[in-house]
């Protein structure tokens, strides 16, 4: 009896704890995530490591820091280029664009060098 008390009460607060979900678009395809989530972690949550690619090799890049310092993970989100990934928050109906979308020979691999 015990133990379904605190499963239930486990139950509860898991509950409770959750954010509430949202929508995002990315590279043309709708994709669920939590409110507060970053762009990075929502992106490669998604199997997505190419978030952005050189600009002088064409080379896909992808998330290093997590932080904001290196810039690896610039992503295009509501048509605003170089926005880095790591450090922005998803918002419902967000239309997120990657290197995928921008320069789809860059990342014939499916990786990121990073
Ligand atoms: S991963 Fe380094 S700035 Fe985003």
């Amino acid at each position: 009896m015990i133990l379904m008390n605190w499963l239930n009460a486990l139950k509860t607060q898991q509950t409770r704890s959750r954010p509430p979900s949202v929508t995002v678009v990315v590279d043309g395809t709708p994709r669920q995530a939590w409110a507060g989530q970053s762009v990075a972690a929502v992106l490669v949550a998604a199997g997505i490591w190419a978030l952005g690619c050189n600009p002088v090799t064409g080379q896909p890049r992808g998330p290093f820091c997590g932080m904001g310092v290196c810039l690896e993970c610039r992503v295009t989100i509501d048509g605003c280029p170089g926005t880095p990934a790591c450090t922005e928050h998803v918002a419902d109906g967000m239309d997120i664009r990657t290197a995928l979308a921008v320069f789809p020979e860059s990342t014939e691999s499916g990786g990121a060098d990073a």
